[in-house]
């Protein structure tokens, strides 16, 4: 049985100060459901939601983890930081870092693979452009990122997989993609791993949808089949709009 996900993404968004602030309103707020609940933060952080969020149910995670061990990678944070720190949960492969940070499928497979030596179960995300979708290659695009990005990894650790199914036109644009079209992504990409691996490894991996989620689409969203979840950006940001998303 798959526990539904709906993890925030705040993006770069929140001083250590203004995150204490949202998670004490968001434990006030917070009552358990039927799904997890998870804010990715910036690293800054990751130490302060933990401490402020033990006790509860609510789970944290990193926006980002680089793939070597340690090294000579200025910025760089590496996995070993983030297990320290307690961190549930890593997204990986975001379109804004495709986009404006040179990740790669190559990289973006040498993160999963460097995860999954460790506790931390990775958010990986995929989608189209609008151009993409436009021309119809939307689902060959996301095949060709599933192909690539999991490649050489096993089955039992596709199993501990979070998918975040994300087109890039529905990003900060107020455009949700429709809960149909949502839902026909998301069976493609379960269909997808099915090929890649078996029906019983696929059947385990949450697939999420995000992309303009917000407290007055999430009941259609969630309310789909083959919709696991939720990746919330903007609408993350307020504790009271995140746990009306929760509490779809
Ligand atoms: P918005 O919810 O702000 O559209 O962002 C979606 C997203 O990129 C989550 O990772």
């Amino acid at each position: 049985m798959r526990i539904p996900l709906i993890a925030g993404n705040w993006k770069m968004f929140k001083t250590k100060a203004e995150a204490k602030a949202f998670a004490e309103e968001f434990k006030k707020l917070y009552k358990d459901t039927d799904v997890q609940a998870a804010i990715c933060a910036p690293f800054t952080d990751l130490a302060l939601l933990k401490e402020c969020f033990d006790g509860t149910s609510i789970k944290v995670g990193a926006q980002n983890v680089h793939f070597a061990d340690e090294g000579a990678y200025t910025g760089e944070i590496s996995v070993a930081m983030l297990e320290e720190i307690g961190v549930d949960f890593c997204i990986v492969g975001h379109s804004e870092r495709r986009e404006y940070f040179a990740e790669t499928d190559e990289t973006v497979n040498l993160k999963l693979r460097k995860l999954f030596e460790g506790p931390i179960r990775p958010i990986l995300c995929v989608g189209e452009s609008l151009e993409q979708r436009d021309a119809g290659k939307a689902f060959d695009v996301v095949k060709a990122q599933l192909e690539a990005d999991l490649d050489q990894i096993g089955a039992a650790d596709i199993a501990r997989l979070v998918i975040a199914y994300e087109p890039i036109w529905a990003i900060g644009t107020g455009r949700t993609a429709t809960p149909e079209q949502a839902e026909e992504m998301c069976a493609f990409i379960r269909d997808t791993l099915i090929g890649l691996y078996d029906e019983d490894t696929a059947d385990q991996v949450i697939i999420q949808y995000g992309g303009s989620v917000k407290p007055a689409n999430a009941t259609e969203i969630m309310n789909m089949d083959e919709i696991d979840g939720a990746l919330v950006g903007g609408a993350s940001l307020k504790a009271g709009d995140f746990m009306e998303i929760i509490d779809f």
